[in-house]
């Protein structure tokens, strides 16, 4: 029977990861998967993680089941992060999930039970497994413009115009914050201006949190979901822990529904119950449990900002270091818009076969659409790889 699946097509990003970690190069560097590097290219574990786990194994008495959600105490310290006072708690339906993407699949699940015939919107260019899930979760992918390869910025003409397309019960995915691949984000006036298209057209918005606290600060960057929270009877999140936490293999992530009505919660809560059950039961529960803790105690939630903003503000310098490497070696301000875009990633503008030449004559590693993860980057790589580019894109 199974000789008649034919092969499935690989993910880019989990590709490029094992392209890497095949790759003898001494000299290679990893710009792909969006995973946070410190300066000797390590993805560490936060010392708040590891006093919270430390905690939990000396105090942990039992490892039994919880609830198909997953701990409340969990959905209340996300909701509080995430959402501050923007909607009131009895307005939101919450599930633990597998990681961020377990959170966008659940949503569109939620979505589908909900409207089958929704389409959900995507923002031309998107992560590419948004469409994936979305065809997973049996929904039709639609698109909207939004990014501008000549300004590095948003085309915001086109976004509303592609928007209007949007129906009665459509799905808008926005990227809450570090627009995935271009870094090109929404500004606070682009928030209220789709609050209200959104509004008008009856349309809910799915706002992808992966990144929180890598653009500008935990609050500013979540500044706009909260502005949808707070205006629009309706909104999903989907927010990740493996980022914002370190947590990335603890699989952290929880879906929120804010809806018009406690009776309404109360129905997105069963169904997401329900779709849990339906999926893997009970959502893993190690690395809620070190967030909530973390969340829940003053030292180490301030611990926990401190280090996040440490890892914002090392982004934020090698952003600006490769902005000006790379004016220097291409003598022009060609990947000028890098250093106003925010977060992990930007398009350097480079087509699959410069991409290759990178790989295989610098042992740069990027996505196949020009995806650079400027995490990967050490301070004393950047005069090399700007090089690198410069040349190859010439
Ligand atoms: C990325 O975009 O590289 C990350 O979100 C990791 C992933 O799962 O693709």
């Amino acid at each position: 029977m199974l000789h008649a699946l034919g092969s499935a097509a690989p993910d880019p990003i989990i590709r490029l990861m094992q392209d890497f970690a095949a790759d003898p190069r001494a000299d290679k560097v990893d710009l792909g998967v969006g995973m946070y590097r410190d300066g000797e290219g390590r993805t560490p574990v936060m010392a708040a993680v590891r006093a919270a786990e430390a905690r939990l194994l000396a105090a942990q008495e039992t490892k039994g089941y919880l609830g198909l959600a997953g701990d409340p105490a969990f959905h209340a310290g996300m909701r509080d992060l995430l959402l501050g006072t923007a909607a009131a708690a009895e307005r939101v339906a919450a599930a633990g999930t597998p990681g961020g993407t377990g959170a966008l699949r659940q949503a569109l699940e939620l979505v589908r039970r909900a409207n089958p015939g929704a389409r959900v919107w995507l923002s031309a260019p998107t992560w590419p497994n948004h469409p994936a899930l979305v065809r997973a979760a049996g929904l039709a992918p639609a698109t909207y413009r939004y990014y501008d390869a000549a300004s590095g910025g948003i085309d915001r003409a086109g976004m509303r115009a592609d928007l209007e397309g949007a129906a009665l019960g459509d799905v808008v995915l926005l990227h809450g914050c570090c627009h995935n691949p271009t870094g090109a984000d929404l500004m606070p006036g682009d928030w209220a201006d789709l609050a209200v298209m959104c509004e008008r057209r009856g349309a809910v918005p799915l706002i992808d949190m992966a990144y929180l606290g890598f653009a500008e600060g935990i609050d500013a960057d979540a500044a706009g979901l909260r502005l949808m929270a707070a205006s629009l009877p309706e909104v999903l999140i989907a927010a990740s822990g493996s980022k914002s936490f370190g947590l990335y293999r603890e699989r952290v992530g929880c879906v929120l529904a804010i809806c018009e009505s406690a009776p309404v919660r109360d129905a997105a809560a069963a169904m997401l119950a329900t779709l849990n059950r339906e999926s893997y039961a009970f959502p893993p529960d190690h690395g809620a449990r070190v967030v909530t803790t973390i969340l829940a105690d003053a030292a180490l939630r301030a611990d926990w900002a401190a280090e996040l903003e440490a890892m914002r503000a090392r982004l934020a310098r090698l952003r600006q270091g490769l902005a000006e490497a790379l004016r220097d070696a291409a003598g022009s301000d060609r990947f000028g818009s890098l250093a106003a875009q925010r977060g992990m990633f930007s398009l350097i503008g480079a087509d699959p076969d410069q991409v290759e030449r990178l790989r295989a004559t610098h042992g740069l590693y990027l996505i196949g659409d020009g995806r650079i993860n400027l995490a990967g980057l050490r301070e004393a790589d950047i005069p090399r790889v700007a090089r690198a580019i410069a040349a190859e894109l010439a």
